[in-house]
């Protein structure tokens, strides 16, 4: 047996030459169906026999014969079936860096099926994987018909001299490394096995081999150039997007050009869709065609002309029960929620998908970036010395070495030659955190010829260190990529005066876990700047697996770590805007948000401009605008905007009525909604909204004391009593906040109220979280220094000096804290603290309160439904709400901050019989949860969390914004809490019965 994985010079044995992906359909048949229609396809997936090794060395001689004692589906990987565990890694390889070569123990797996066959009446039965990670050795009736690699695209042989008639049989050998992995070193969970359809194609001897259809600019309207090759004369038939038939022609060699006078172009906002069916004697093939043109003029990226922006993510073919097949369904289901969430751009991360999504993409309407499955991230690891510092250059390690050169263009131009007929893809993108080298440069000329029709992208220009140094003349790539850079390093860019090209943020505002928060800096930014093509958003899915059920029916799912890995990275593959099952995370409805076809400013009082951010569609098309103003949350006013607003223009709308209004809080909202059905919406359903400040928020706070009679106090060492009419509050000398609320009979505090600085650390917070820790901000101890009590009349003043500290440094924080009781039972807590000098920033500056667990319910006015942060409140609006505990919090597979709401003015928590109201001096945040910071700092996965007892809420004067520095630039400093001079201010006041809400 001769082997090849172990040589990148030989990627494939017996494989036909790449083709752009059809699906041949006997005459007949609806060529334009669904592939599983054809009569010329038989698939091959399903359950085979299957049975795994440790080692290609450990096959018996006659595995070829011996049945196998295991069974395995088609597509599947083997590590969720059984076979093996599921390994995540990012950067680093799971394997020794030792190219070409790898493990001797390198699972295997033997799969075996018949079927039946008629190999006769000239037909060839081409045999087609479109997916098998990593490499594999394929047998027919036990005879050797080839070998071939590249995960992620697609393998043709030729199987017809092998067959029999009657019953035959094909066995597979699956390596999980090979000289590939090497190339293959995606941020993923690494598993194995035949992971995409198998088929065979009937073909005819004289058929159809390939071909390419291209949009190219006529002197009026557009040509659809056809070329192909074939065997035989090919007709063909040219119908409409409404199905009328164009144009026949008959028996055609090589080549046919079809001009339309006034083509309907493709968009993703408008994907027309031409068909084009392609016929010989013996078989027809459907070709779906979208004309339309990309280039760059004057540093702008034009689609059909028009500058377009990419409003995009990242997207892994990944499921957390199929692992990385993905199902049409599957793809639907992710399309359709891309496209609610206003998302136009998709970046194949980091290999092609399966062929069908890129037909769904062309039907629902999606810019493409599509990816060559080219990773090679861990040479930078693998280039680290012990001595060296860190040397990001060696990531071009790998594609310097000549034996990898051939390898590099196999991959890239079997995507390329795949999909070259897609509409949707608008760019091709060489690979992934690979490096630059000469033999890079090369391939990517060869696409430049190969397809002059899309732009070239590639983020990984580094060049190694002492290598020969590509020509890297300017225009080689066509646009310039960054990952994560920040706005400010994005000016920066633009102010490069030797640079002309577009900018693309291939990966941006990365996801993960709570977060991103800052998409619309980004946006800002990017709107400003017709050099800015937009950006993906890293990335589309959490990448958990599912390892079984909750006891709520909610699925368990594991991320790095969970299998035993020798070397893994953790939760660092769960960083997307959809939970593994797609539910979407509060990153996506902030994302649909910013991504909005419509943003609206206000010119002046009464006074509005909308703005249409679509180059294809004219906002009256498919929206309907409606808008109310409210005070204090509640309904003043309402009408209808009939939309005069033309593609990229805008439309001034005029409302004086708002100018009448006088009250408290004035916002006004305008939502656009659906004004159709579509695939993925209702008519009426919202398609993005914008709300405007007509007014400044109004705190009130400094109410006139109410005359209950006499306060009655008493201290001890430990305690301060105030007893009023109806209750009885307890302070703590040794915190000088409220230990114990008794009020009308009742305990609102279980836990003595304490100051509270900490959050459970987000995602985006692990970078400070090490800082915050050092400092102990987890655990910060109140050290009282001297207190005072005034009596007065109607209110007692309890003052105290204190600090908040930790071990090993000065005190954090030095503060005074003024407790005002007042005889109505309503109490103060103000505070003014000043932080000591060179520490990190503050997670929050609040109280925590844990409240009795009838306490299930709050009402605000302030930034919701859902939860919003000082960045983090795109999708939430100022309004009046109302909340179940712990509704707005999310369950991040790992625990974390989550659920808090900015910019309030009133609260009122609710027992069912009791209310207790608060307000501040300002705008404030605030939590309200089953789990504490503690619970939440402390679990691994959601799945270990224990809920508290009581209901904790939280009220901040300050919280920290969310950002995405999980791996994305640090947040921004307008929302951190940097600054040394810390207030806070609260009003707390118990009201008995429900309903009777004094201060609304
Ligand atoms: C990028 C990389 C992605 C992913 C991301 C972090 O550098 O291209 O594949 O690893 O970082 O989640
Ligand atoms: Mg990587």
């Amino acid at each position: 047996m001769t082997w090849y994985h172990e040589n990148p010079e030989i990627p494939h044995v017996g494989t036909q030459p790449c083709r752009n992906e059809y699906t041949p359909f006997a005459p007949g048949e609806n060529a334009f169906g669904p592939k599983e229609s054809s009569s010329r396809r038989l698939p091959l997936n399903g359950v085979w026999a299957f049975q795994g090794f440790e080692s290609p060395e450990d096959l018996p001689e006659d595995w070829l014969q011996r049945p196998l004692d295991g069974e395995m589906p088609v597509p599947g990987n083997w590590e969720l079936n059984g076979f093996g565990k599921p390994m995540y890694v990012n950067i680093r390889y799971p394997i020794p860096y030792d190219p070409p070569f790898v493990p001797v123990k390198n699972p295997a797996g033997v799969y075996r099926r018949a079927f039946e066959a008629d190999p006769r009446g000239g037909w060839r039965w081409m045999l087609n994987f479109e997916g098998v990670d990593s490499c594999f050795y394929v047998y027919i009736n036990g005879q050797f018909l080839g070998y071939s690699q590249v995960t992620h695209n697609t393998s043709e042989f030729d199987a017809t001299p092998l067959l029999r008639s009657g019953r035959n049989e094909i066995t597979l050998l699956v390596l999980k490394y090979c000289d590939g992995t090497y190339l293959e070193d995606q941020d993923k969970w690494r598993m194995s096995g035949v992971i995409r359809d198998v088929f065979f194609l009937l073909r005819p001897e004289n058929g159809i081999r390939r071909y390419t259809v291209r949009t190219v600019p006529g002197e009026t309207g557009m040509d659809l150039k056809v070329r192909w090759e074939a065997g035989s004369p090919v007709s063909l038939r040219f119908f409409a997007p409404d199905g009328r038939l164009l144009e026949a022609r008959e028996n055609q060699r090589e080549q046919a050009v079809f001009h339309v006078e006034r083509p309907c172009l493709w968009s993703a906002e408008k994907p027309n869709l031409y068909k084009l069916l392609l016929e010989t004697e013996t078989e027809q093939i459907g070709e779906e065609v979208g004309l339309r043109t990309v280039c760059v003029e004057n540093g702008v990226m034009l689609v059909n002309g028009r500058p377009v922006k990419l409003r995009g993510v990242n997207r892994h073919e990944s499921d957390p029960v199929t692992g990385a097949y993905i199902s049409r369904e599957q793809a639907v289901k992710d399309l359709t929620l891309m496209k609610q969430h206003n998302i136009n751009a998709i970046r194949t991360s980091h290999y092609p998908p399966a062929p069908e999504f890129l037909r769904l993409c062309d039907r629902f309407g999606f810019y493409v970036i599509e990816e060559a499955d080219l990773e090679a991230h861990g040479s930078v690891e693998a280039s680290l010395t012990t001595d060296d510092h860190f040397d990001y250059s060696g990531i071009a390690l790998l594609v310097n070495r000549p034996d990898y050169e051939k390898a590099i263009d196999d991959r890239i131009q079997g995507m390329v030659q795949r999909d070259l007929n897609r509409a949707c893809v608008i760019f091709w993108s060489m690979g992934n955190e690979s490096g630059y080298s000469v033999a890079m440069e090369r391939a990517v000329r060869k696409v430049r010829e190969t397809d002059p029709t899309r732009l070239i992208h590639y983020e990984s220009t580094h060049i190694l260190k002492d290598a020969p140094v590509p020509n890297d003349s300017p225009d080689t790539l066509d646009v310039v990529s960054r990952m994560y850079a920040s706005p400010d390093d994005i000016r920066g860019f633009l102010n490069r005066s030797h640079e002309t090209r577009p900018f693309f943020l291939c990966e941006y505002s990365h996801a993960m876990g709570n977060g991103p928060g800052d998409p619309e800096e980004y946006w800002k930014l990017i709107y400003s700047e017709p050099r800015l093509i937009g950006g993906c958003v890293w990335e589309w899915c959490d990448h958990g697996i599912r390892t079984g059920l909750r006891k709520d029916g909610s699925p368990q799912y594991a991320y790095g770590g969970d299998f035993g890995e020798p070397i893994h990275d953790g939760n660092f593959c769960v960083d997307g805007l959809v939970f593994p099952d797609r539910t979407p995370h509060g990153g996506l409805r902030e994302l649909k948000q910013v991504y909005r076809p419509v943003r609206v400013e206000q010119r002046s009082p009464g006074v509005f401009v909308l703005h249409n951010m679509r180059a294809f569609t004219d906002a009256e098309e498919d929206l309907i605008c409606e808008y109310e103003v409210t005070e204090n949350g509640r309904r003043r006013l309402k009408g209808k905007a009939e939309l005069h607003l033309p593609a990229l223009g805008e439309q001034e709308i005029r409302i004086p009525e708002t100018e009448r209004l006088t009250g408290e809080n004035r916002f006004i909202r305008f939502s656009f909604a659906a004004g159709q059905d579509t695939l993925w919406r209702k008519r009426g359903e919202e398609v993005c909204f914008d709300q405007l400040p007509l007014s400044g928020l109004t705190m009130k706070t400094d109410e006139p004391v109410r005359g209950c009679g006499e306060l009655r106090v008493e201290r001890d060492r430990k305690t301060v009593r105030v007893t009023g009419k109806g209750f009885r509050y307890t302070l703590d000398t040794g915190t000088g906040l409220p230990a114990a609320m008794e009020y009308a009979g009742q305990e609102l505090l279980e836990e003595p109220m304490t100051y509270n600085l900490w959050r459970a650390p987000t995602d985006n917070d692990a970078g400070v979280r090490r800082d915050w820790e050092r400092f102990g901000y987890d655990r910060m101890e109140p050290r009282v220094y001297g207190l005072e009590i005034q009596q007065e009349k109607e209110r007692v003043t309890v003052t105290s000096r204190l600090s908040l500290g930790w071990l090993t440094y000065h005190p954090l924080l030095q503060m005074e804290t003024r407790i005002v009781i007042e005889s109505g039972g309503a109490v103060w807590i103000e505070a003014d603290g000043t932080v000591a000098p060179k520490r990190p920033p503050l997670p929050r500056f609040g109280l925590r309160l844990v409240l009795p667990r009838d306490f299930t319910r709050v009402r605000y006015l302030g930034y919701g439904p859902g939860e919003s942060y000082a960045d983090k409140h795109q999708a939430s609006w100022w309004g009046a709400f109302e909340e179940e505990i712990d509704e707005a919090r999310e369950d991040h597979i790992r625990p974390q901050e989550s659920g808090s709401h900015t910019g309030c003015t009133t609260l009122a928590a609710d027992s069912g019989n009791g209310m207790l109201t608060i307000r501040a001096d300002a705008p404030f945040s605030f939590n309200f949860s089953r789990y504490t910071q503690e619970e939440l700092t402390r679990r691994k996965h959601n799945w270990e969390l224990q809920p508290s007892e009581n209901s904790i809420l939280c009220i901040d004067a300050r919280h920290a914004g969310i950002g995405s520095n999980s791996c994305g630039p640090a947040l921004a400093q307008k929302y951190q809490i940097c600054e040394k001079e810390m207030h806070m201010r609260f009003r707390l006041e118990p009201v008995q019965q429900k309903g009777a809400e004094k201060n609304e």
